[in-house]
């Protein structure tokens, strides 16, 4: 299916969330180079929660911060604009997120926590690899990857949560996914992704995180986001260590990491998964 086609197929069944208007404000203010911080001060003062869950997240073990960061202009000036900038994001996601009810079938703050886990992965990966897409980007990308799931557990809850069920037996989502909907839940982050304004390169590495046989092999980024997913897949719920063997070897070779950069980056993942606090 062309992607005109796959594009209409998907918004006549599916409504793409928005993030909150607060966050989109900000984000376009930390863009605009003649926005001081008085501007956002003001913009974040109409909204104390959501000021309280960036602090919370920005004082998280993550980002080991030597002080604690006491307002956003603080965060600003610690963390970097372009951090902040995700931050916002997050939490802006976390609030959709934590819209979408649980049930014994499916809890999305479980898969909230694996998409956390592979954005850390994905922005540890070594510094070689981060020359070209900077780790923000690279988090941001593993953040969303998986969004498409929110989504449709949103939308089309008991077909999605009966697709999950089939996988465990046909051991592929996607081909389920396409079976019962005509798209994956890939394609449905690419088309958020778009919408949200991301750039082209994230978009692509959210739509194809799957494709192990062709982006993964052609895409520096796309491997990135693949391999973070099958880190975070392998560790969650698990007590014995990840093998190399268990990791797609196509993302391996198109990275070429050596043993070495996967002991450490595999060393980094069980690490963040400890403290576990990151939104
Ligand atoms: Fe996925
Ligand atoms: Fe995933």
């Amino acid at each position: 299916m062309n992607t005109a086609a796959l594009k209409s197929k998907l918004e006549g069944k599916l409504s793409l969330p928005s993030l909150p208007a607060t966050i989109v404000e900000l984000q376009r203010l930390l863009r605009d180079p003649g926005v001081g911080m008085k501007d956002l001060g003001q913009v974040v003062a109409s909204d104390p929660p959501l000021t309280a869950r960036v602090l919370r997240i920005a004082n998280s073990a993550f980002y080991s911060l030597s002080v604690p960061v006491l307002d956003i202009g603080h965060a600003a000036a610690i963390l970097g604009l372009d951090t902040l900038n995700t931050l916002l994001l997050q939490v802006g996601v976390l609030e959709f997120v934590e819209s979408i009810d649980a049930d014994s079938d499916f809890d999305p703050l479980d898969l909230w926590q694996h998409s956390v886990l592979t954005a850390q992965v994905a922005s540890s990966m070594p510094s070689r690899l981060q020359r070209f897409t900077p780790s923000q980007e690279l988090y941001v990308c593993g953040l969303l990857h998986d969004i498409g799931k929110f989504v449709l557990l949103d939308h089309l809850r008991d077909e999605f949560i009966a697709c999950l069920k089939a996988a465990k037996t046909s051991g592929s989502l996607c081909d389920e996914e396409r079976h019962a909907f005509g798209f994956t839940h890939a394609d449905v982050g690419a088309l958020v992704a778009e919408r949200w304004g991301l750039p082209l390169k994230a978009v692509h590495a959210i739509g194809e995180h799957h494709d192990l046989d062709g982006s993964v092999q052609r895409d520096s980024l796309v491997a990135i986001v693949s391999l973070a997913n099958h880190i975070a897949h392998e560790l969650q719920g698990k007590k014995t260590p990840v093998l190399k063997q268990e990791l797609p070897h196509q993302a391996l070779k198109r990275l070429e990491l050596d043993g070495d950069e996967i002991e450490v980056l595999l060393q980094r993942a069980i690490d963040f998964q400890c403290p576990a606090e990151a939104g």
